[in-house]
C-alpha cells in the first residue's frame, strides 16, 4: 500500500483543482450468477488512485478539505463467512480518513444535493451517483468536464512513488516473462505456460494486469483463447503483465521461436520488429510528438516490407499510403499505470488535443495517443508484424494498395503468424527510460533461454 500521505495530497490536489463538492464512486462486484458467487473484483483506479481504498461498493465525498468515505458494513453473520473484518475506524485509520460512514446512509447524506462524479465500469455505481451527479454512463460519458481533466492531468504524469510501483511491477513480469521462456518446448500447451507465466506473477506477489496474451497464433492481435499446442517451428507471442497490490502494473510482448532457433524468415522478421522498436524508444523523450514516434517504427518496417519484396517503392511513399500497416495494423503504444491502457476509460481525452482526433487512414486509425511527451508520463511501445489473412485477402485494401504491395509474394507469408516487442517507457528528463529492461529480447538471448527449465508438468504434478 503507498503511504496514505500520498492519496491526501492527491485529494488536496483535486480539490484545489476542481470547484465544488466531488463524488467518487468505487465499482461493485458483479455476480456470475448469485451474489456471492461473483466475478473477480478490481477496483476503479481512479478511486484507488485517490483514496487507496480496494474493496468493493465504496463512495467517497471530498469537500472543503475533508474526505468521507461510505462502505458496506459487514452484516452480523459476516464474520462467520468471510472470518473477521476491520470496523470502519480501523480501515479508516489505515488510510487516514477520520470520518467513515455506512454506504447505506449515502442517498440521505446527498439527498437535495448536486455532485461532480466520474463514470466507473460498474453500472449500479454509476446509475446511483447521476442522482446526485447528472447521467454517468461508462464509455459515453465521462463525468464532469472540469473533474475529468484534472484527473486525467494528475493520474498521467507519474511520481517517483508511482515509478517505484511500475518498476516492482517490472522485475516479477521479468521473471513470469524469463520462467515462460525457458519451459517452451514443442508439445508444451499454450494453457500450462500461461499457468506458469501468471503463477509466477502469483508467487512474487502480482496479479495479471490485463488477461494474458499467450498464443502461437500472433497475428490475431488480441487472441485470449489458450487452446493450442506448441508446434517446432512456431513463433510463441506473450503479451503479459503483472499487477502490483498498489494497482500498478506493465504491459510487455516477447516472441520467441518454439524450437529455440529462428528459422531466416523468423529471424529477418524478427530483427526488423526490434529495430523498429528501439528506434521509437529512442524517440521518447520530453516535447517529442508520439506521432513520430509511431512514424519511426512505421519507417523502419516499411524498409523490411521493401527488402523482402513484399512493398515496392520508397520508405516515404509507402509510409505516406500506409501500406506498412497491412503488416502493422495498429499503433505504436499508448499511457499505461494503474491500467493498461491508462485513462482510456476517458476516451481519447487523455491522448488527443482537444479538436483533434485520430488518423482516418488505415493503421493509424489505431494510433491511440498523438500529444507531445512530456515528463513523467509513462507509454509503452510496441510494434509488431503480423500476416494476417483478413488483411490480405481484403478485397478493398487489395485493389486500395495494388501498386504498392505485393500481394502474391505476401500469400507465400500466410501462416507466418506475427510478432510484436513491447517495452514500457518512462518519458524523463534524462531520456527513456526502459522500465521492462529485465526482460530478454536480443535474439541470441531469446534463442539461449529457450526450452532451459524441465517440462511444466513434471514441475506441477
Ligand atoms: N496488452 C494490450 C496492449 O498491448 O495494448
Ligand atoms: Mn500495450
Ligand atoms: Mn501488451
Amino acid at each position: 500500500m503507498l503511504d496514505p500521505a500520498i492519496h491526501r495530497l492527491r485529494r488536496e490536489r483535486l480539490q484545489r483543482e476542481v470547484s465544488g463538492p466531488i463524488l467518487l464512486m468505487g465499482n461493485g462486484t458483479r455476480a456470475r450468477n448469485l451474489p456471492m458467487n461473483h466475478l473477480p473484483f478490481r477496483q476503479d483506479s481512479t478511486f484507488l488512485y485517490f483514496l487507496g481504498y480496494a474493496g468493493p461498493d465504496a463512495a467517497a465525498l471530498i469537500e472543503d478539505g475533508e474526505t468521507t468515505l461510505f462502505l458496506p458494513i459487514p452484516g452480523d453473520d459476516d464474520e462467520l463467512w468471510h472470518g473477521p473484518t476491520p470496523s470502519p475506524e480501523q480501515v479508516g485509520a489505515g488510510l487516514g480518513i477520520r470520518d467513515v460512514r455506512d454506504i447505506a446512509t449515502l442517498d440521505t447524506h446527498l439527498a437535495g444535493r448536486t455532485v461532480k462524479s466520474l463514470a466507473v465500469a460498474d453500472a449500479t455505481a454509476n446509475r446511483r451517483a447521476a442522482a446526485w451527479a447528472g447521467p454517468l454512463v461508462f464509455g459515453r460519458t465521462y463525468g464532469d468536464p472540469e473533474l475529468v481533466a484534472s484527473v486525467i492531468g494528475m493520474r498521467r504524469n507519474k511520481s517517483e512513488a508511482e515509478l517505484t510501483e511500475m518498476r516492482r511491477a517490472a522485475a516479477i513480469s521479468a521473471r513470469a516473462h524469463r520462467a515462460a521462456m525457458a519451459a517452451t518446448r514443442p508439445g508444451e500447451s499454450e494453457r500450462a505456460l500461461a499457468v506458469l507465466f501468471e503463477a509466477v506473477l502469483g508467487l512474487h506477489g502480482a496479479v495479471p494486469g490485463y488477461g494474458t496474451i499467450l498464443t502461437r497464433r500472433g497475428e490475431v492481435l488480441h487472441n485470449h483463447g489458450h487452446d493450442g499446442v506448441l508446434e517446432s517451428g512456431d513463433l510463441l507471442l506473450l503479451d503479459g503483465g503483472g499487477e502490483v497490490d498498489t494497482g500498478y502494473g506493465v504491459d510487455i510482448t516477447r516472441t520467441w521461436p518454439v524450437s529455440g532457433t529462428f528459422s531466416g524468415r523468423q529471424r529477418a522478421a524478427y530483427d526488423a520488429v526490434l529495430e523498429a522498436e528501439l528506434a521509437s524508444i529512442a524517440l521518447c523523450t520530453i516535447g517529442r510528438r508520439y506521432k513520430e514516434v509511431h512514424d519511426a517504427s512505421s519507417r523502419v518496417l516499411a524498409q523490411f516490407l521493401i527488402d523482402e519484396g513484399l512493398a515496392h517503392g520508397s520508405v516515404d511513399t509507402i509510409v505516406a499510403s500506409g501500406a506498412q500497416a497491412l503488416f502493422f495494423p495498429h499503433g505504436v503504444g499508448h499511457h499505461l499505470g494503474m491500467d493498461v491502457h491508462d485513462l482510456e476509460n476517458f476516451g481519447d481525452l487523455p491522448s488527443y488535443p482537444s479538436g483533434r482526433g485520430r488518423p482516418n487512414q488505415f493503421g493509424t486509425e489505431n494510433l491511440r495517443l498523438d500529444l507531445p511527451l512530456e515528463a513523467g508520463w509513462v507509454v509503452t511501445i510496441e510494434p509488431g508484424f503480423y500476416v494476417v489473412p483478413a488483411i490480405l485477402r481484403d478485397g478493398t485494401l487489395r485493389e486500395r494498395f495494388a501498386g504498392q504491395v505485393d500481394f502474391d509474394k505476401a500469400e507465400a507469408w500466410l501462416g507466418f503468424g506475427g510478432i510484436r516487442i513491447e517495452d514500457d517507457i518512462h518519458v524523463s528528463h534524462d531520456g527513456p527510460e526502459v522500465l521492462t529492461y529485465a526482460v530478454p529480447k536480443k535474439p541470441e538471448e531469446v534463442e539461449s533461454l529457450v526450452g532451459t527449465a524441465p517440462p511444466i508438468a513434471t514441475r506441477l504434478c
